[in-house]
């Protein structure tokens, strides 16, 4: 991929092909959120109904939303804070618009900080299924292997550092470098082991039981937050919402088709998110096993699947190295922004701000660790009192539980809807036509989604989560 072309400022690079900006989304795309959190959250809401709301999302509000964000950060060529203030100065509107930039890059901050501890226990996996070290286990050994590491801050930090210093390493040297290899090999490989896992699952008994699970809504075992939880789900795993896809856009060439780039990457995502779920489930039941044990999910049922497959330590070690990679272009889809707005704006050299930005995220994910061992008795329960309406907005969260229900089904789906408003009310139309050079029949198709269906639908769960329907006796 290229480095600095004549016609762009020297700080930027661009993808050089479509093909190359389809990589790098979709590598931001694919990662811990399909295959650690995607399983665990369906799991602790039930399944199908949840599986099935967040599948509408992806379509009504994931999809317009990410066409918008590349759309958006393409025309202005610039880092997230900066296209919104260009962009709203030049429909003249409101220079404010950059706060959410700004907003994007706080929530991207906050996500890469408990990211970063999980990719470290993925890194902490390779060495122990490396040294078969879960060869004979039942579930209930395998659960204890997993407290064991959880229950070791000392350990968790070490591998949240190897994590970060690798994010940092790569986001210094320039996102380009080595991201198109990544990607390209590594990601099919992924999904290869993920289908030689869902063959070894179509010969359980209880694969119908997982697939049951996952498709066949069960409204009873829905909770109220759920449908927020699957809206969370989309924004998290499609990488919206904070400006990350909009970055990658700015570096996509002129004239290549967003519509169509955007559509391959959100069905490879969704693809490989139910493909996980699908794998999971069905050994979540063979080993009686509790679905909403949460973030711990993946970790405790995988290595059962592999200790049933042939050369099953090989494969493992090999999906956990796979799964680390594909962690990190996302991760680096996290730090991207607030780097390249530091370079961009502030003249900052790449690789000094890249450690700064890395250091704050460090020390954030610390929180996390600690969610698990020393705090893990700190829980908190927070209302919202919005005068009639006493909202419950979380209760008996860890440290880590709360900055992932803020960062995932708050900060996403807002940032999501200013970025839907701004796009689809304020920016003129033919702005948008002219980026997007769609045919009529589908531009006209994807702005009255994003005008009235995609917002609405955000502003809708919010209200319903916030219990706004309840008080005015719309619902009982
Ligand atoms: N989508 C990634 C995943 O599923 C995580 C991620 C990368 C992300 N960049 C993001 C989530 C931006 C929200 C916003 O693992």
């Amino acid at each position: 991929m290229s480095g600095t072309g004549s016609e762009v400022p020297a700080v930027r690079g661009l993808w050089t092909s479509r093909v190359a900006f389809i990589l790098a989304a979709t590598g931001s795309a694919v990662g811990l959120g399909n295959i650690w959190r995607f399983p665990y959250v369906t799991g602790e809401n039930g399944g199908g109904a949840f599986v099935f709301i967040y599948i509408a999302c992806v379509f009504l509000i994931g999809i317009p939303i990410m066409m918008a964000e590349v759309m958006l950060g393409r025309r202005a060529q610039r880092n997230p804070i900066d296209t919104m203030r260009d962009l709203a100065i030049q429909e003249q509107q409101s220079a404010r618009w950059a706060w959410v930039g700004r907003m994007g890059i706080a929530a991207g901050f906050l996500i890469l900080s408990y990211y970063s501890v999980v990719a470290g226990w993925i890194l902490a996996y390779i060495p122990r299924m490396l040294g078969s070290v879960f060869h004979g286990m039942d579930a209930i050994e395998v659960e204890s292997v997993f407290t064991a590491l959880i229950s070791d801050p000392e350990r968790l930090i070490a591998w949240h550092t190897i994590f970060m210093v690798a994010t940092v390493a790569i986001v210094a040297r320039g996102v380009e470098h080595g991201l198109e290899k990544a990607v390209r090999y590594m990601m099919p490989a992924l999904f290869g082991i993920l289908v030689v896992l869902f063959l070894y699952v179509l010969t359980l008994d209880s694969f119908v039981d997982g697939l049951k699970f996952m498709f066949i809504p069960d409204f009873s075992k829905f909770r109220g937050e759920s449908i927020l939880a699957a809206m969370g789900m989309a924004f998290f795993s499609l990488s919206l919402g904070m400006g990350a896809i909009m970055m990658y856009g700015s570096y996509l060439p002129k004239g290549a088709s967003i519509a169509r780039t955007t559509i391959v990457v959100a069905m490879s995502d969704t693809v490989v998110a139910l493909m996980a779920g699908l794998v999971i489930f069905p050994i979540v039941f063979a080993n009686n096993m509790e679905p909403a044990q949460g973030a711990g999910l993946v970790f405790t049922t995988l290595p059962l699947a592999f200790n049933s497959l042939p050369m099953g330590a090989l494969i493992g070690t090999l999906f956990f190295v796979l799964l680390a990679f594909a962690a990190i272009t996302s991760a680096i889809s996290l730090l991207e922004p607030p780097v390249a707005w530091l370079v961009e704006n502030k003249h900052w050299d790449r690789a000094q701000a890249a450690r700064l930005c890395g250091g704050v995220v460090w020390l954030l994910g610390l929180g996390t660790v600690f969610s698990f061992n020393l705090w893990a008795d700190y829980k908190w329960t927070q209302k919202l009192d919005l005068g009639k309406v006493q909202f419950l907005l979380w209760e008996n969260k860890t440290f880590f539980n709360i900055v992932e229900f803020l960062t995932a089904n708050v900060m996403l789906p807002l940032g999501g809807l200013l970025i839907a408003l701004f796009a689809a009310h304020l920016m003129k139309r033919e702005s948008c036509e002219d980026e997007l050079a769609l045919d009529n029949h589908h531009f006209n198709l994807w702005y009255f989604i994003l005008r009235f269906i995609a917002p609405v639908a955000v502003v809708i769960i919010f209200l319903h989560t916030i219990g706004v329907f309840n008080m005015l006796g719309l619902i009982d």
